[in-house]
């Protein structure tokens, strides 16, 4: 195992809990069941302590916690996706909000889980010494936690959704409409919204980004 490729993995999942913690501020100050409420707080300071715990094993490790990896760069997109994603909730309810929400929880709960697990499997490759050690601190405190936080996350959204399908009141059916800024332009509702696979397949061949300085220097 190369350490740069692994300092490069725990800058991304540094990030991945720098942005949960800010995820779940911005949950917390907005649902209003209170086990939610509840919950977010605690799972928030959890999150936190996570951060400073990735924090201290970059450093143990040689590493700079102020460095960010590509791969962090992309998980802070994600999730400011994800934050961005209840920026279109005008048309819904309180309850379809907070269901997004905690939508929103169970996605980027679901990615720490992962990046602990392997973090946890990796342990358990390494031969005995001062990295393996501290690998094996770190998730020996962080590991039940996220079993926990992916659980509670996937067990309450069932719940919420539930009881939304068997107790809430129909939507208004004009709270769509209601939602375009322009007056008189009515929404087409077509589901599921068209997509031409071939239009799909043309984006997927579309580079990401320019290539690095690096390739472009070597090209000339
Ligand atoms: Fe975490
Ligand atoms: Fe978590």
């Amino acid at each position: 195992m190369h350490k740069a490729v692994l300092l490069d993995k725990l800058s991304e999942f540094l990030m991945v809990e720098q942005c949960g913690w800010q995820l779940y501020r911005v949950v917390q100050s907005r649902a209003q069941d209170a086990e939610l409420r509840e919950r977010y707080a605690e799972f928030g300071a959890e999150t936190d302590r996570h951060r400073t715990i990735l924090i201290e094993l970059i450093t143990q490790l040689g590493g700079d916690p102020d460095y960010i990896s590509p791969t962090a760069r992309v998980a802070q997109a994600k999730s400011e996706a994800l934050l961005q994603s209840v920026l279109v909730c005008g048309p819904l309810s309180d309850k379809e909000m907070e269901a997004n929400d905690l939508e929103n929880v169970l996605l980027a709960e679901t990615k720490d889980h992962a990046d602990w697990h392997l973090l946890s499997e990796l342990t358990e490759q390494l031969p005995k010494g001062k990295t393996r050690t501290a690998l094996e601190n770190a998730v020996s405190q962080v590991e039940p936690q996220e079993d926990e936080h992916l659980e509670w996350a996937a067990s309450k959204l069932a719940a919420l959704g539930l009881a939304a399908l068997t107790t809430e009141a129909p939507p208004d059916p004009l709270r769509l409409e209601r939602s375009v800024i322009t007056p008189g332009v009515k929404v087409k509702q077509v589901h599921p919204a068209p997509v031409s696979l071939r239009s799909l397949l043309d984006a997927a061949k579309v580079p990401a980004s320019e290539p690095a300085p690096a390739s472009r220097t070597s090209a000339m």
